[in-house]
């Protein structure tokens, strides 16, 4: 039977998947709006408040995309010619198509890493100012926090903290990828604040495991903000009654942030079953939503991997050469989950 026509029993693909619940839809349905490009949609500026304040900064502004939010926010830091640092698998420089340096003018160096964990060293070493005519200025550097394509992994507080030191005395800003911000302070308990003072600028998505189905935020100082809402606007993202959105993500945040715990526990469980099978994964490494699994053990490519998956009713992310990625979300629980498992295991068993 092709794909197509097999029942779907988990989408593991990714969780921007996520359908809105009853309860979010009803908030959609009775959101207040304004017109968000004169400053007056109410639940717009009610949810930039929130988040802003979650987060420790002064205040949001309310984008379309996560792509955006980080653009924005780059641009704000980095002058045309001048450079960013990130990790080698981090979303802007992976997964953006080239936008910082299409758009702003950006050039981006990169350090490697394993499963994108940040040892504050790797920056450090990197960075470059009073360098004259001759070579790039170093202004900003990234951290991906949980790391998509590291496998969801959680970077260390203290690591940050010491990047934090070591870039504030050169006037190097720093910017936070949140895309899943909310899934490190679950599975932590480390506020969202004290991860989000020590960054410039961060942005977080609502439509990933918080289950709202579309939006993101940028958070900074004031100044800061005022500055992104004028190139929000000139990049055509200058939304009306953009309330009907919002209120999809204030519902997210208000009520779909602490069962991020559930998808880890089941992320977790999957990992453990399929490991009793085959070494295809450490349990101890899953940290939140995200399972990588390396097919390098088994008979199958990434792709040949899925495929596999996918005529059991499993969709998941060839995401390289030697990996599989699972991710968890609102719309996977537990009966899902055990039906992965049973496919994974019949496919690591054939
Ligand atoms: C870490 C990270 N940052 C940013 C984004 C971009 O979000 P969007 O797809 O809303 O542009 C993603 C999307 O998957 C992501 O995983």
């Amino acid at each position: 039977m092709g794909s197509l026509e097999t029942a779907r029993v988990a989408d593991l693909l990714s969780d921007t998947l996520t359908a809105p619940t009853a309860g979010m839809r009803a908030a959609v349905a009775a959101a207040e709006v304004g017109d968000d490009v004169f400053g007056e949609d109410p639940t717009v500026r009610a949810l930039e408040e929130e988040v802003a304040g979650l987060l420790g900064h002064e205040a949001g502004l309310f984008c379309p995309t996560g792509s955006l939010a980080n653009q924005l926010g780059l641009r704000l830091h980095v002058p045309p010619g001048g450079e960013l640092l990130a990790d080698q698998l981090a979303h802007v420089v992976r997964a953006e198509l080239g936008a910082a340096a299409v758009f702003s003018g950006i050039t981006s160096r990169t350090w490697a890493s394993v499963a994108g964990r940040l040892r504050a060293e790797a920056p450090i070493s990197m960075l470059q100012l009073g360098v004259g005519p001759y070579q790039v200025e170093t202004r900003l550097v990234v951290v991906e926090n949980t790391h998509n394509f590291g496998g969801g992994t959680i970077q260390p507080l203290e690591e940050i903290d010491r990047l934090r030191s070591a870039t504030r005395p050169l006037g190097v800003a720093m910017h936070l990828d949140g895309a899943r911000l909310w899934n490190a302070h679950v599975a932590t308990g480390v506020s969202l604040a004290a991860y989000g003072r020590l960054f410039d600028t961060v942005s977080v998505c609502l439509s990933k495991g918080l289950g709202a189905p579309v939006g993101s935020v940028l958070v900074g100082s004031a100044a800061a903000m005022a500055e992104a809402r004028v190139w929000r606007k000139r990049y055509g993202a200058g939304m009306r009654q953009a309330g009907i959105l919002a209120a999809g993500g204030l519902y997210a945040v208000r009520h779909h942030l602490d069962r991020l715990a559930e998808d880890h526990d089941r992320a977790r469980r999957y990992a453990s079953a399929v490991a009793e099978v085959a070494p295809v994964v450490d349990p101890t490494t899953v940290e939140t939503n995200i399972v990588m699994l390396d097919t390098t053990p088994t008979r199958f490519s990434p792709a040949e991997f899925a495929a596999a998956l996918g005529e059991r009713g499993i969709r998941v992310y060839p995401a390289d050469a030697t990996r599989v990625r699972a991710v968890w979300h609102l719309d996977v629980d537990d009966t899902a989950t055990d039906g992965a498992i049973a496919a994974t295991r019949e496919v690591l068993a054939g």
